[in-house]
């Protein structure tokens, strides 16, 4: 297993260690919140509060300078412009520069240096997974423009093979394509019918952005088999989850009025206070009941499963809100539950979940980015509560605009009263919005029943 080390080399923190062994970010600055705090003293006070940005995915490591006053200096360089050598997928539009970090280099902020050692076990299996990754990513990026349609037609055609029962994997089988009903980050979503029961389903395509140990594989089937567990009326039920060739797949109920964000695009961009309450509501009623439920194996750090309580789902978002009709009435549904964190923890993600190609953090308190693993329901809360605003301003909570990186500007800018975006809200409810979403110096709210029974008050 690949490590990252930081070594502070230099400054008023000087031999200071700091470990990384799986995927996460790492801000630096003199930000109390920082995860590499520098002293907020006149010897560090050309360092920013928040300087730069760390994205690391052992052995893989990425510095972006968060538009430092000072700038950030990678051995001796001034950062800012991006290296037409670097990682091809930077070239697909990255407004933001990053740049790959190697073992031995140094940072430089200021007085301070950082010196990055890359440690890899060296077993030969180690390096041919290493080179494979390398390969694949190449591989990837060219392919990144072709049809995931073709993977799925592919699979679905398969044959039942050994290597796929060993790493316990189901196929999906018997189901035939209809027609493509939208696109995201990691991969595709398509209509399809079995082939004898005609019901429908939602077959969803997931492309890794890095090829995937064995372990890995593992780690997030079993993640993801918990959320099969999730049966509710305003969750997207998973069926069947396969895998081909590094492709997962997955069988969930389809949703015939697509997505809140698809809805709020065809509205011009904002729906009346009344359908927004409904949705939020109903987003709260599924996840009340995710955070609460009994899960029979829950994956620890150390790869060892224990029985608990409650999933988060870590990305709410009106992309992730889907519309059914149900005995004649329109339902709202959570899509995606855990597949962000299980595709986080597995390492599925790539080094690449802060870059601009992979998303961005409009549904984020600034303690997911401190945070990066941050699980808990708090952060659902959050999000949902951001989405009813999108939903009722057509804005985001925080204003992002071109020139700032949007990890800073969440890191840093408070949101905006929604009251400010739109006179029409009432001001209670508007109120109670913003104390939701004000996320200094901590989330104001950890149960979804706190906030139902707070919001009630208010209605
Ligand atoms: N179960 C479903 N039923 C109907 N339409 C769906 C279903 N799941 C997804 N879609 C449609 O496919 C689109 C793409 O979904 P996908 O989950 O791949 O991406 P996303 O959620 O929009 O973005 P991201 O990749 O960042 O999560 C959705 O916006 C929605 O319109
Ligand atoms: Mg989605």
């Amino acid at each position: 297993m690949s490590e990252i080390q930081i070594t502070i080399t230099r400054g008023g923190k000087a031999g200071k260690q700091y470990t990384f062994n799986d995927r996460t970010v790492c801000v630096i600055g003199r930000a109390l919140d920082c995860n590499i705090l520098l002293p907020d003293d006149d010897q560090h006070s050309t360092i920013s509060r928040y300087h730069c940005l760390l994205d690391i995915n052992p052995p893989e490591i990425c510095i972006r300078d968060f538009g430092s006053l000072n700038g950030t200096f990678v051995n001796q360089n001034k950062i800012g412009q991006r290296d037409a050598s670097e990682d091809i997928f930077r070239a697909q539009g990255l407004i933001y520069p990053e740049y790959n970090l190697h073992n031995g280099d140094k940072i430089q902020l200021g007085d301070t240096e950082l010196e990055i050692t890359v440690v890899s076990e060296g077993t030969e299996k180690d390096l041919v997974e290493h080179t494979s990754r390398l390969e694949h990513k190449i591989n990837m990026a060219e392919a990144s423009q072709s049809d995931p349609l073709d993977k799925v037609n592919k699979m679905l055609q398969q044959e039942d093979n050994t290597d796929q029962n060993e790493l316990e994997q189901e196929l999906i089988k018997g189901y035939v394509i209809r027609k493509e009903l939208g696109r995201g980050n990691m991969g595709a979503v398509y209509l399809a019918s079995h082939q004898e029961t005609r019901e429908n389903v939602a077959l969803k395509v997931m492309l890794p952005r890095v090829e995937a140990s064995s372990r890995a594989h593992k780690q997030f089937m079993r993640e993801t088999r918990n959320t099969r567990l999730l049966k509710h009326k305003n969750i997207v039920q998973v069926y069947d989850i396969g895998c081909h060739e590094g492709t997962w797949f997955f069988t969930t109920d389809y949703c015939e009025g697509g997505s809140v964000a698809r809805l709020l695009k065809s509205k011009g961009g904002r729906l009346p206070l009344s359908l927004a309450l409904k949705i939020y509501l109903q987003i709260l009623d599924g996840l009340a009941y995710a955070h609460q439920v009994k899960v029979p194996a829950i994956v620890l750090a150390d790869g060892t499963t224990t029985s608990g309580v409650g999933l988060v789902h870590r990305d709410i978002k009106p992309g992730n809100i889907l519309l059914t009709r149900q005995e004649g009435i329109w339902r709202a549904k959570i899509a995606d539950f855990g597949l962000a964190k299980a595709f986080d923890t597995a390492g599925l993600s790539g080094r690449t979940a802060t870059g601009v190609s992979a998303g961005t953090p409009y549904y984020m308190p600034r303690q997911q980015i401190i945070n990066f693993k941050l699980a808990r329901p708090e952060v659902d809360i959050w999000a949902a509560t951001a989405t009813f605003y999108k939903i009722l301003t057509g804005c985001h909570p925080r204003n992002y605009n071109k020139r700032t990186d949007p990890w800073l500007t969440t890191l840093k800018m408070p949101p905006v009263s929604i009251m400010e975006r739109d006179v029409s809200v009432p001001q209670n409810l508007g109120e109670f919005i913003d104390r939701v979403l004000n996320d200094k110096p901590k989330l104001a709210y950890q149960s979804v029943r706190d906030l139902k029974t707070d919001l009630l008050k208010v209605l």
